[in-house]
């Protein structure tokens, strides 16, 4: 009963709430084995029941959380523009979306993950076009082996291990609330002296459309 109340306070306050002494997003040995050193990752509530990326978690305040995540694979698509609107965004995801649902090289329908990922990287100046690429995780079991897209702007991108600064945020997100959550990160990161990438930037989401608890986060490369 205890675990049922707290799974359902943990999906309705966005995850926050965790079990005592338990970090989402970390490795936690699992009891009973003997002694062997066997762990267990822990999913963010946040992440519902998909997959997503593993991460741990490096350290954890009121402002930000640092975390590094495992090298991962993801299905993604580019559009280079000045003006990034939300028919951008949804012609991006659409291509994503087509992959998944079974445009790909084996005709494979995909399950949905989370989150979805769009990185954002600066031109050269200030009047530049940026680079908008937004990105679907591919679930783990097809990490060694993905379909290829069979759309020649899809692609299946390797990412690195990597550590960033996130700030999370609910609510419906937009180009606004995404602006002032990243401004609000540069400021308490600059306040802190710590040294992050200012030539790209990540916004994750990890609901769909209708969802009415909503997760949001906004990632820094950390330097
Ligand atoms: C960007 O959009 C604004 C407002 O819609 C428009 O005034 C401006 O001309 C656009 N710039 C470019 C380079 O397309
Ligand atoms: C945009 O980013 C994608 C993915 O990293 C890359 O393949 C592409 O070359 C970039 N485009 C430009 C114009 O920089
Ligand atoms: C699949 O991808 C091809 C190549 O880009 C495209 O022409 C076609 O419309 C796509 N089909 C679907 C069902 O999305």
């Amino acid at each position: 009963m205890l675990t049922l109340i707290t799974t359902i306070l943990a999906t309705l306050i966005g995850g926050s709430l965790q079990q005592p002494g338990i970090i989402p997003g970390s490795f936690v040995p699992l009891g009973g084995n003997g002694g062997a050193a066997q762990t267990t990752y822990v999913k963010p509530a946040f992440c519902h029941d998909l997959d997503c990326p593993k991460y741990t978690v490096m350290e954890t305040n009121d402002k930000f959380e640092k975390r590094h995540y495992a090298p991962s694979v993801w299905v993604a698509t580019s559009m280079y523009t000045f003006n990034y609107t939300s028919a951008h965004s949804r012609q991006m995801f659409y291509k994503l979306f087509d992959y998944i649902s079974g445009n790909n090289s084996a005709h494979q329908k995909i399950a949905m993950t989370a989150p979805v990922v769009t990185e954002i990287e600066h031109g050269p100046g200030p009047d530049c076009e940026s680079n908008f690429t937004r990105h679907f995780f591919v679930p783990v079991a097809l990490h060694a082996n993905p379909p290829a897209p069979t759309d020649p702007s899809v692609f299946i991108k390797h990412v690195p291990e990597m550590t960033v600064y996130v700030r999370s945020y609910g609510g419906y997100d937009n180009e606004d609330t995404k602006r002032q959550n990243l401004e609000h990160l540069l400021a308490d990161l600059d306040s802190m002296s710590r040294k992050y990438s200012d030539r790209v930037f990540f916004t994750a989401g990890y609901d769909g459309p209708y969802a009415f608890v909503r997760h949001n986060e906004e990632w820094l490369v950390a330097m």
